[in-house]
């Protein structure tokens, strides 16, 4: 009887220890298993300014801290590259696909491609135009036709006590963008309110250094009298190439031109600080963390916003910069 009873707690026991061993197991099994590896194509039109290279490198750092495997291809300033990195990055069945567009138009087909394979889009920084919205699922950006209203709004309090007549030279980004659309029809909405302003040149910088440098040296030699009053340029990377040239004329930035440009890079902010630019409108290229976010919520089966902008600062002479963190860009 005795000897029954130990044998029936010793089977007991093994029971247990079996049943806390397989539990225990299947525990570790769960915890074990790899969560799936999200994969997303990242097409990214080139690296033709400071805010462009910070842009990139916030896709990555949000892209690595999650544990994303990002896919990145740069076009360099060329629609047909991004179209051919989409195309591959369907190929390879990414699970999203992130992309800049370059200029507005001409997306339809791969976009279409893309939505037959099943793979969700999302267009950051600029916007496009389809024949067909839900060939893309979200845009992260910011809002630049704010941005250009922005920019007049700062003139128009700067001059607001003056009687007297405005010539503008406009410094254009990359033709066919939305990004250089919206800050064009922007500055237009604002400044057409008051008829002391007059945009006298819009020229087309494509947003580089390089470009903002040749206008300033060919318009000054064309008119070697003061040609305008007000600079507004697209971005602060052309504004800065202006400067480059001012610097070598007896015009002084900021003061004989009011200049007024977009970004808020650190190279700008500094020109602000030395009075050698008026007024500079942020644009935030650091939007890898909500991209990414985005792209988390997708891949759950979640929604996620058709439009989500980013609310940015505006920077002027008026301000006391002295505490403002550095850029990063
Ligand atoms: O699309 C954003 C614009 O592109 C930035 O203002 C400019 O600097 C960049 O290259």
């Amino acid at each position: 009887m005795k000897s029954t009873i130990i044998k029936r707690r010793m089977l007991f026991l093994l029971v247990c220890t079996l049943l806390v061993f397989s539990c225990t197991k299947k525990q570790t099994e769960e915890i074990k298993q790899p969560q799936k590896n999200i994969i997303v194509g990242f097409s990214q039109i080139g690296a033709e300014s400071a805010w462009r290279t910070c842009n990139t490198q916030s896709m990555q750092d949000a892209a690595s801290a999650s544990g994303i495997q990002l896919l990145y291809d740069n076009a360099e300033q060329k629609q047909e590259n991004q179209i051919k990195a989409i195309r591959s990055f369907i190929v390879y069945q990414v699970d999203v696909i992130v992309f800049v567009p370059i200029v507005q138009d001409g997306w339809d087909n791969v976009l279409r491609e893309a939505k037959d394979a099943g793979i969700p889009v999302i267009i950051i920084d600029r916007k496009m135009r389809v024949a067909d919205e839900s060939l893309f699922t979200a845009f992260i950006g910011a809002d630049h036709i704010e941005e250009g209203r922005n920019a007049a709004r700062f003139l128009l309090k700067k001059f607001k006590d003056e009687d007297r007549n405005f010539r503008i030279l406009e410094i254009l980004g990359t033709e066919g963008s939305s990004v250089a659309d919206g800050r064009y029809a922007g500055f237009r909405e604002i400044i057409n309110t008051d008829n002391r302003f007059t945009i006298t040149a819009s020229i087309d910088g494509d947003f580089l250094r390089s470009r903002g440098k040749e206008i300033a040296e060919t318009y000054l030699q064309e008119n070697p009298e003061l040609p305008f009053d007000i600079l507004f340029s697209h971005n602060d990377g052309m504004a800065l190439g202006f400067i480059d040239v001012l610097n070598n004329t007896s015009i002084r930035p900021g003061k004989d031109i009011v200049i007024v440009s977009v970004d808020a890079e650190q190279a700008a902010i500094d020109a602000l600080k030395e009075g050698k630019i008026n007024c500079v409108v942020e644009c935030n290229p650091k939007i890898g963390d909500l991209v990414i976010d985005m792209v988390k919520k997708l891949t759950e089966g979640k929604s996620i916003p058709r439009t989500t902008n980013i609310s940015e600062n505006v920077f002027t002479e008026w301000d006391d910069l002295s505490l403002l963190p550095l850029r990063g860009y």
